[in-house]
């Protein structure tokens, strides 16, 4: 079942319900090894990145169990701060569990981690970050081992709005002696659903969804029942197929407030959107409209994770678009797929990409290469005439609950093979 078969041309129709966010439910997991209590964390996606990390957490020794609506985790017992494994090196996230275990424990020993190859992804703004909190570092066989004999808060500048390196830095600054004080902290949503999860257990930070954050440390956590929001990478991506097939869909429990951006770009591209108590409504034009530039930012910026699913729609639409990818370095990668489909697109460089619209794309079988690239094609081939076939679709399932059944109950003809 890792490939997904579409039939293109239905305008979708009908109503879907958005997912937990998984990048906000990530670090959320990682953060309940501050406590010895229980926590309970509401809404989490059932998707492969889940389950990976709660793997991770059982491996350090914690109680998990998932129960209807939610997943209760106990981390009383947790015994070393020792990680490795494709559970590591197959999920970026994972990286969150190290400012958490110091934190907890004062020592880590992990594999780098892994993730989409969307770019480099280095992590020196983690290292420095927490290296300035009093964490000694050192390299052993491939292996990051890090040592606090003595956690304690700093001043930390970030230079780039990094979302991993500044949830990083909040885990462990909840646990550190004396303040921390964050500049230029990332303000995504995800983040700011961590700080208040954060503060439900007891932790003092202030400053919470600006780009500085005040930790005061050393509190004793408790446990916390908490919500993890609705993902709005996945309603933006739901939003886009609306636009891209000509649809009239209602995205149940999207969070609209979180997508600003995304709605502007949507309403240029002819759709119009309208918020409601039960979430968003889209009713798309017949064909998208081009808009002259898109360029992805930290939010409140337009997403980067939603850079290949906006460029799969524009390749239809009436006009030309200039795409500037300013995040990553290699996420263009959906291009190939998409030319053979049909698409008149030219790559001026790693960041930079023009796309012309075309009357029609045309199916074909393509593979998919990472998770959102993955999601764009996926969207590519519910425009298309004729039959479209992805494989290599464990890369959408790691974000994805169920991506087929969703659009089929917007009445889109996939199932996955
Ligand atoms: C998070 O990744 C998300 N992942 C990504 O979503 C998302 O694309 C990204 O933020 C940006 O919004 C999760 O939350 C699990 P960053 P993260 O640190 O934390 C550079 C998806 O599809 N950088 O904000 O890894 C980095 O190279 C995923 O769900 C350094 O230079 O992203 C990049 O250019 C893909 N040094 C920029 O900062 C560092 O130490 C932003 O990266 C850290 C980052």
């Amino acid at each position: 079942m890792d490939s997904i078969q579409i039939h293109g041309g239905v305008a979708l129709q009908g109503k879907v319900r958005i997912q937990g966010s998984k990048n906000a439910a990530l670090p959320i997991l990682a953060g309940t090894l501050l406590t010895k209590e229980t926590s309970y964390i509401r809404n989490c996606p059932k998707i492969a990145d889940v389950y990976g990390m709660i793997n991770l957490l059982k491996s350090l020794g914690c109680h998990v169990s998932w129960e209807e609506s939610g997943i209760r985790v106990n981390a009383k017992d947790i015994c070393r701060g020792e990680m490795q494994g494709e559970a590591i090196t197959g999920m970026r996230s994972s990286l969150c569990l190290l400012g958490a275990l110091l934190g907890r424990c004062g020592e880590v020993v992990m594999e780098y981690p892994g993730g989409c190859v969307i770019g480099e992804r280095p992590i020196d703004l983690h290292l420095s970050a927490l290296s300035k909190m009093g964490v000694v570092f050192t390299e052993e066989q491939g292996r990051i081992r890090a040592n606090a004999r003595k956690l304690c808060g700093a001043h930390i500048k970030l230079s780039v709005a990094s979302v991993g390196a500044t949830e990083n830095i909040l885990l462990a600054a909840v646990m550190a002696q004396g303040e921390t004080l964050i500049e230029g902290a990332a303000r995504e949503p995800e983040v700011v659903a961590l700080c208040y999860f954060l503060r439900c257990c007891g932790a003092v930070i202030e400053g919470i969804g600006s780009s500085r954050l005040h930790i005061t440390g050393n509190r004793l956590l408790h446990g916390a029942d908490f919500m993890v929001p609705s993902d709005r990478i996945v309603a933006g991506t739901y939003l886009f197929a609306a636009v891209a097939t000509g649809g009239n869909v209602l995205l149940e429990a999207a969070p609209y407030t979180q997508m600003e951006a995304v709605l502007n770009v949507a309403e240029k591209m002819g759709a119009q959107c309208i918020a409601a108590s039960e979430g968003l409504y889209v009713q798309a034009g017949e064909r998208p409209m081009a808009v002259s530039q898109l360029r992805t930012a930290p939010y409140p910026g337009f997403p980067t994770d939603l850079q290949s699913m906006a460029l799969a729609v524009l390749t239809t639409s009436e006009g030309q678009c200039r795409i500037e990818e300013t995040i990553f370095e290699n996420r263009f990668r959906v291009v190939e797929p998409l030319r053979e489909m049909g698409a008149d697109i030219q790559v001026c460089d790693a960041h930079r990409v023009i796309v012309k619209g075309v009357e029609k794309l045309h199916g074909a079988a393509m593979e998919a290469k990472e998770l959102r690239g993955g999601a764009a094609l996926v969207l590519a081939g519910l425009m298309a005439e004729g039959e479209s076939i992805i494989t290599d679709c464990k890369y959408i399932y790691r974000g994805y609950e169920n991506i087929c059944k969703d659009l089929r109950e917007l009445g889109a003809r996939i199932v996955s093979v």
